[in-house]
This record gives C-alpha cells, sequence and structure tokens, in this order.
C-alpha cells in the first residue's frame, strides 16, 4: 500500500454524527445509572466465554491491559482494556463509571479510521468495563527505545516519514471531526505488525466542537509534561487542536534523536491542590527555542502566567537564552548523532524535515501548523511515495510486546497493582494529572 496524496476529509463525521455521538455519551451515563440499581442490570456476555487471556500487558491509571485471543470462532489478537469499577474494595462499592472510561467508550464506538486505534466491542461484566481493542504488537515507546539499545542507531528516515504521515492522517481526522487528543506521546501511538500507525488511549480525549463549558475546567494539566504546549504551560484556558500539533513536532523530534526535546521536570501541585507554574519544562523549551516573544505571540502577554515567565527570565544570566531559536542547531546536531545524511543507509529527513518541525513547534498556537496543512508540506509531498507499512524496507525484526504471566485473572478485584511490563512509561504518574471535570 502507498499513500501519497493528503486523505480527504471522507469519512468525517457530520454535524448530526457529532450530536449522535453526545447523545451516545448520555446513553453511556444513563447505563451506568442504571446499573447501579439493585437487580437493574445483568451481563449478557461474559469476556472469559469469547476470549482466551493470554497475559498481562500493563497496569495504567484506569486499569489494566490484557493480552487474549478469540475464541469459539473468533479469529485474531486482542488488548483487552479492563476499567475497574472507581472504588474497590472487601466489600466492592461502586461509584460509577470515571469521566476517563466514559469519554473513552463513547468516541471509540463512534471513530473509525485506519490510524485510530479499532474497538471491537464493550463488555459490561461485575460492574467492570471491558473494552476490547484490535491488538498492536508495537508501540512508539518501545521502538524509539530498542533504536537505543544496544547502541544508538537512528530510525531510517523512510520509517520517521511513514510513522509521521499516518500519526497526521489519524490527527487530521479526529481534529475534522472535533475531537482533541491532548496526551499524543509515544507510549500512546500504537503501531501493529504490519506497520500501521493507530492513535490510541483516548482517556483524555474530548469533543471541542461547541462545548457546554469551557474545555478550561480548574485544572489546567492535561497533556503529559514533556509534551505540553507552552499555551498550556503559560495558563491558557482556552486550548485548540494546535495542543495535539505541539505534541506531535515533540514526537518528531523524539523519532529522530530518540530522546525527548524537552525532558523537564514537572513541579507538583501543592497541597492546594493549585497547579504551579511549570519552570522547569518552560525552561526546556526556551533553551533551544528561545525565549517566546511578544511580537510574534501577541497573545503571549495576557496569559496568566505571563509574569512567571518575566521572573524566569530576571532570575537567571541574559546569556543563559539564546536570543532567537536554537533549534536549526538542534535539528543539525540531531542529524549528525543520528548519521543521517543523503548518502546514508537511513537516508535524511534534510531541510523539509527541519522546516515542518519548526512550523510544529511554532509558539503562538494560532500561527503553529495544522494537521491538514502538515499533510502538504513539502517534507511529505517531496521525495517519491511514502509507505503505509513503516517497517517497508527495514531490516531486522522489532521485539514483540513483552506479555506476562505475573497476572492473568481479568476478574481479579484487586486495585490495580503497579507491576508493568514493556517499558517504562510515565503514564502510571497521571492519576493525579487526568483532567478532574
Ligand atoms: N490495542 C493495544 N494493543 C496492544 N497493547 C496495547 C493496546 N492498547 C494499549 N496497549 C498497551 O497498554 C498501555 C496502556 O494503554 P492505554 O490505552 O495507553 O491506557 P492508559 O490510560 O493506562 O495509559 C499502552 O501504553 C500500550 O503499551
Ligand atoms: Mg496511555
Amino acid at each position: 500500500m502507498s499513500l501519497t496524496n493528503p486523505p480527504s476529509s471522507s469519512g468525517s463525521l457530520s454535524r448530526t454524527r457529532v450530536g449522535n455521538l453526545k447523545r451516545s455519551l448520555q446513553a453511556t451515563v444513563d447505563d451506568a445509572i442504571e446499573s447501579r440499581k439493585p437487580g437493574g442490570y445483568t451481563s449478557k456476555v461474559r469476556v472469559r466465554d469469547r476470549y482466551n487471556i493470554v497475559g498481562f500487558i500493563s497496569s495504567g491509571t484506569y486499569g489494566r491491559v490484557y493480552k487474549a485471543v478469540g475464541k469459539n470462532g473468533k479469529k485474531g489478537e486482542f488488548a483487552i482494556k479492563k476499567f475497574k469499577p472507581d472504588k474497590e474494595g472487601e466489600t466492592i462499592q461502586y461509584t460509577g463509571l470515571s469521566q476517563s472510561a466514559i469519554r473513552e467508550m463513547a468516541l471509540c464506538t463512534e471513530l473509525s479510521h485506519a490510524n485510530v486505534v479499532q474497538l471491537e466491542e464493550i463488555i459490561l461484566e461485575d460492574k467492570c468495563i471491558f473494552m476490547v481493542f484490535e491488538y498492536t504488537e508495537h508501540d512508539l515507546l518501545q521502538i524509539i527505545h530498542h533504536h537505543t539499545q544496544p547502541q544508538r542507531h537512528a530510525i531510517p528516515a523512510p520509517m520517521v516519514r511513514s510513522i509521521m504521515f499516518q500519526l497526521l492522517n489519524g490527527l487530521l481526522y479526529l481534529h475534522t471531526n472535533w475531537v482533541l487528543h491532548r496526551d499524543l506521546k509515544p507510549a500512546n501511538i500504537l503501531v501493529t505488525s504490519s506497520g500501521a500507525i493507530r492513535i490510541g488511549d483516548l482517556g483524555l480525549a474530548r469533543l471541542f466542537y461547541k462545548p457546554l463549558n469551557s474545555l478550561f475546567s480548574g485544572d489546567k494539566v492535561v497533556v503529559t509534561i514533556w509534551y505540553r504546549a507552552p499555551e498550556l504551560l503559560m495558563g491558557s484556558r482556552h486550548y485548540t487542536p494546535a495542543v495535539d500539533m505541539w505534541a506531535i513536532g515533540c514526537i518528531f523530534a523524539e523519532l529522530l534523536s530518540l530522546r525527548p526535546i524537552f525532558k523537564g521536570e514537572e513541579a507538583k501541585m501543592d497541597s492546594k491542590k493549585t497547579v504551579p507554574f511549570q519552570r522547569n519544562q518552560m525552561m526546556k523549551i526556551v533553551e533551544i527555542l528561545g525565549l517566546p516573544r511578544k511580537e510574534s505571540w501577541p497573545g503571549l502577554a495576557s496569559m496568566p502566567e505571563y509574569s512567571q515567565l518575566q521572573s524566569l527570565v530576571l532570575h537567571r544570566q541574559p546569556s543563559h537564552f539564546h536570543r532567537g531559536s536554537n533549534l536549526e542547531g538542534w535539528y543539525q546536531s540531531c542529524l549528525k548523532n543520528g548519521g543521517y545524511s543523503s548518502t546514508s543507509s537511513a537516508g535524511t529527513p534534510g531541510a523539509d524535515g527541519f522546516d515542518l518541525l519548526s512550523r510544529m513547534l511554532e509558539y503562538d498556537p494560532s500561527k503553529r501548523m495544522t494537521a491538514e496543512q502538515a499533510l502538504e508540506h513539502p517534507y511529505f509531498t517531496n521525495g517519491g511515495p511514502i509507505s503505509g507499512n513503516c517497517f517497508e524496507g527495514i531490516e531486522g525484526k522489532y521485539p514483540h510486546r513483552r506479555v506476562t504471566q505475573d497476572d492473568n485473572d481479568i476478574r481479579t478485584g484487586s486495585l490495580p497493582g503497579t507491576k508493568r511490563s514493556g517499558l517504562p512509561d510515565d503514564s502510571l504518574m497521571r492519576a493525579s494529572k487526568r483532567l478532574k471535570e
């Protein structure tokens, strides 16, 4: 399969469908309420009648993910995400469904695109929700990690280009359908064994089409910090699809350098639960992009954390900051260290790659490139066809996802543990960061 042209937005949800999506969310909530009535709900389908659990994949913020295979004639491999009831204990207390589970169910039920993870079915059983997804053998965190072992070796340029093209296709689909993802990072970008990219983990996603409430909800913390857009760090209350594009820019940089480009340390919430200014994260960005300026980002001076940004400047030697952006220097040394060149076997993302990156990592969200514009960028339109299989032409195999037998009991009633297989991911730290609305 060859993907050369930017996708049309065919298959996009119409306004009626967006209305349906909202209604289906309401129906999910109603069902949840219904299930709380004594005797009000008995499950008809049981997970273990339909799937054999192969093992445990990951323990995340809202539950656990298991690998399974279909049974009784059902073919294929699946990943089952089990959401625990909000409260569990010796005597199970049921307090309702988490906002995250409801959103993920409502959105995944409606969305259908080759670059967004495909939901197979949802099973309600014993007051737990099981979301059954197609199984994906890899994710970008795993792939990036593999390229640092045993020593660093660059991800070939055509592979990066295919990953980015598919990722942007999936994101254009989400944005065209008024869905913000809000948690794009390598661990949430799934990759099938045939090299297809699937945007996963819609647990933080939400509609932005005429939201009933402002998207700001008193808790400013949304995206995992390294991928968090500057307008969010500056306290913006009205965020837009541009926050996802910033994260995509960070992922592009990470695919090329095999390290997070802005690896800040998170300042924790204080005891009053106020979210502090993320000074360290902002500094990491400023060190590479230079200080944001009012002239090129007119909204900057009216942002809630503007005074914090100024104090950040006062406390440092002016020479500490590059006067302008040093992104080009960063990019050139990244290409050099990775061995990317037009004569190397890895190929090179070249000058077009830099131009695209700089337009995604644009401070002003209103000037930041959109997914649609990015897909038409010379990085994609020049330089031949793009494979829909990011592994095409790649020698050697990527290791399979680690599946352990530590915990095969999908129906276990205990609280989610902290054991994780696979690679470390910061999603475990995310409980406090999930948007509370
Ligand atoms: N469809 C899938 N196939 C294989 N592994 C998956 C799948 N979905 C999720 N995973 C694995 O489980 C992890 C956690 O799932 P995710 O949906 O991101 O939930 P969380 O909200 O806990 O981050 C992912 O980072 C990935 O390693
Ligand atoms: Mg995740």
